[in-house]
């Protein structure tokens, strides 16, 4: 008796395993990466997924980039990474703006030291924040600033990005790669 009803258990057990996993692939949309703000569409094609996953992590889970690499509002004017209905700090439910994701322009400082925080997604070219990888990782290493090499970022915590190793700075680009093309701005 007591086996029947076990081997009964260990079979209920794994046809509950298979139903939840088999739900799990249909829930999950082709092309999903972890991480990745939902209605930020990735365009994954001739691109290494495992290096845009690792960078998806680096950059949402922990990066925080788009804090600061935002594309403010226009109207209301803000530089919240939020939009309307979803600031987790207001109701705890979280919805980046996909369309502002990463898109660049937020400002920091005061007339004249002011400084930006430029787009972080791909030029029509591809590049990402229309740098190559290499300069992309010299900018992360050493903070200089790629249009000139004697002005020294500021704001950004690249003294804490520098220690990131250059695997995972190559997957942050490899995402950036990835993301929708910058719309031409005016
Ligand atoms: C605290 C705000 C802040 C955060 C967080 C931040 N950045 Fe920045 N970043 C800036 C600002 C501001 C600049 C421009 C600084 C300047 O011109 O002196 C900048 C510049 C850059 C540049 C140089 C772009 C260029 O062409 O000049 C790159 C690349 C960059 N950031 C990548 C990143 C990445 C990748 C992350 C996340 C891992 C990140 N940033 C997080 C504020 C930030």
């Amino acid at each position: 008796m007591t086996s029947l009803f076990a081997k009964k258990t260990v079979r209920l057990a794994i046809i509950g395993l298979l139903g939840c996993s088999v739900s799990a692939i249909a829930a999950t949309p082709k092309n999903t990466v972890p991480y990745n703000p939902p209605g930020v569409i990735l365009d994954l094609k001739k691109k290494n997924l495992s290096l845009v996953k690792t960078g998806s992590y680096l950059v949402n889970a922990i990066g925080n980039c788009n804090s600061c690499h935002v594309a403010p509002a226009a109207a209301p004017i803000s530089n919240s990474v939020y939009a309307a209905g979803g600031d987790p700090f207001k109701d705890g439910k979280e919805i980046i703006d996909p369309l502002r994701f990463l898109g660049g322009g937020r400002k920091f400082g005061a007339a004249p030291a002011q400084v930006t925080a430029n787009e972080l997604t791909p030029d029509a070219a591809g590049n990402p924040g229309k740098l190559t990888l290499k300069q992309f990782i010299t900018v992360m290493r050493t903070g200089k600033d790629p249009d000139d090499a004697s002005k020294t970022i500021q704001t950004m915590p690249w003294p804490i990005y520098k220690n990131l190793t250059d695997h995972d700075l190559k997957a942050m680009y490899e995402y950036f790669r990835a993301l929708p093309v910058t719309p031409a701005k005016p």
